[in-house]
């Protein structure tokens, strides 16, 4: 069944509000670090950052104060944006948050807008996992499913840059079925496989 994440990233929201509560993170903190600390291996501090599907920005935050200068966080719920833009006074972290369909098209009259970037990390900390649960949950799963993999394979490639990682962390799939899936398009692919 799929999960209305911008009702649930409002109730995020209006807790922050009451109690400085952030709300949840899809992984472990465990997860968390294993992330960290590949990127502190491989991105420079300057780099070109794209978290897609940042949702409250947690990991966009941590980055921040890692000393990453480059980062941008998109997600699809403006009340994701909404909570993550709120969050980022808090943290005083100049990071950029925008509401953007990774999956919709690029605009061509905004040149700004970070679907029309290219950058050299593109992190995806639950997207992938949550949108292939949703589709599969349905009628005509399969198909949804397979769409919505070659559109995602589209759309982050054009995202990278020369050389560019996307880093995938995932709860729901072995690296196995992510290669045989979405890793087969000639894109460079980091898998963090984690536990539920
Ligand atoms: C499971 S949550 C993970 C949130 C965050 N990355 C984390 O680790 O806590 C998945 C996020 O992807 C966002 N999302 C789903 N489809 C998207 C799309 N097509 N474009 C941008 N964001 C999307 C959802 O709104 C949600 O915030």
């Amino acid at each position: 069944m799929e999960i209305n994440m911008d009702k649930k990233y409002e109730e995020d929201w209006k807790n922050f509000c009451d109690h400085g509560d952030i709300g949840d993170d899809w992984c472990s903190e465990e997860v968390v670090q294993a992330i960290l600390t590949w990127i502190k291996t491989n991105i420079e501090f300057d780099d070109p950052i794209l978290d897609i599907g940042c949702g409250n920005a947690a990991f966009i935050f941590q980055m921040y104060h890692k000393g990453y200068t480059n980062v941008t966080g998109i997600d699809k719920s403006p009340n994701a944006i909404k909570l993550a833009t709120e969050i980022s006074h808090q943290e005083c972290a100049k990071v950029r948050l925008e509401v953007c369909n990774v999956l919709g098209s690029v605009p061509s009259d905004a040149p700004d807008s970070p679907l029309n970037k290219k950058y050299r990390l593109v992190l995806d900390k639950g997207l992938y996992d949550s949108v292939v649960l949703a589709s599969t949950s349905t009628e005509g799963s399969q198909t949804k499913a397979k769409h919505f993999r070659d559109n995602y394979v589209k759309r982050t490639s054009q995202l990278l840059q020369p050389g560019g990682i996307l880093l995938v962390a995932t709860c729901c799939h072995t690296e196995e079925e992510m290669k045989q899936t979405i890793g087969k398009n000639g894109m460079q692919i980091k898998y963090l496989i984690c536990d539920m």
